[in-house]
């Protein structure tokens, strides 16, 4: 309880989180999409909410409750997600993005159910890139946010978040070595680093539900002070 008090490092403060997946609507009764649970995005929420902040979290379609005093705005589309995110940013002093949105959507949406063809035994789906949200964000000049985005990599993880970090001009990512042993989907524990542009600093193995709580820490010390 005395901690609790003592490490509200965000109050006076907005932050909104992405959270979760996107689906791409194919036709009326399929979409793309991907396995995303929402939680680190959902966790996060609670963890800035926890330590005194005003947040907006903006959810892709996940089985999660809503974290206590956290403002929700649920979304499908990554361009839905786009404009709520757009949206927030307007009015908020971090940005979090830690949703898995597609990269890509079907270039047309089908009015109706799209039917199997009796003499076609391939198919092919054409696809248009969806807008980077985060890098939209990060490239505003004015009311610009304290940006934050996450890489989940196989291979070259450092390599590839800090090339992420220099190309969607961020002030900081989380990168996640999703195929080690101590880290990904069937571990309790998660191991990150955390890039920005003074270098990476990598966490000991930290249980996914103490990591948030960390994230936001560090965050919370690395956003410039409010004026
Ligand atoms: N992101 C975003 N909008 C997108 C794609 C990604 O805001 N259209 C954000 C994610 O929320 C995450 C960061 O960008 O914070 C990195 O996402 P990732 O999928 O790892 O990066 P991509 O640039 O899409 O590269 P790739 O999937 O090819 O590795
Ligand atoms: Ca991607």
């Amino acid at each position: 309880e005395a901690l609790f008090h003592l490490n509200r490092t965000l109050v006076g403060r907005r932050v909104a989180v992405t959270a979760g997946p996107t689906r791409e609507a194919l036709d009326p009764v399929r979409f793309l999409s991907n396995h995303s649970s929402g939680k680190m995005g959902f966790a996060l929420a609670a963890a800035a909410q926890r330590a005194g902040a005003e947040v907006t979290l903006i959810a892709g379609p996940v089985n999660l409750p809503t974290p206590e005093g956290v403002r929700r705005v649920d979304v499908v589309s990554a361009l839905e997600m786009r404009d709520a995110a757009e949206r927030a940013a307007d009015h908020c002093d971090i940005f979090i993005a830690a949703a898995a949105v597609a990269d890509y959507r079907p270039q047309a949406v089908a009015q109706q159910k799209i039917k199997k063809k009796a003499d076609r035994g391939e198919e092919t789906l054409a696809l248009v890139k969806n807008p980077d949200i985060v890098a939209g964000i990060a490239a505003r000049t004015d009311s610009r946010p304290f940006t934050v985005g996450f890489a989940a990599e196989t291979e070259k993880v450092i390599e590839h978040a800090q090339d992420k970090l220099t190309r969607k001009n961020l002030d900081m990512i989380i990168a996640n070595d999703v195929s080690a042993a101590d880290s990904g989907f069937n571990s309790d524990r998660n191991t990150v680093t955390i890039i920005d542009s003074s270098g990476c600093e990598t966490l000991p193995p930290t249980l996914k539900t103490e990591l948030a709580d960390q994230l936001i820490a560090m965050i919370a010390a690395r956003a410039p002070a409010q004026e």
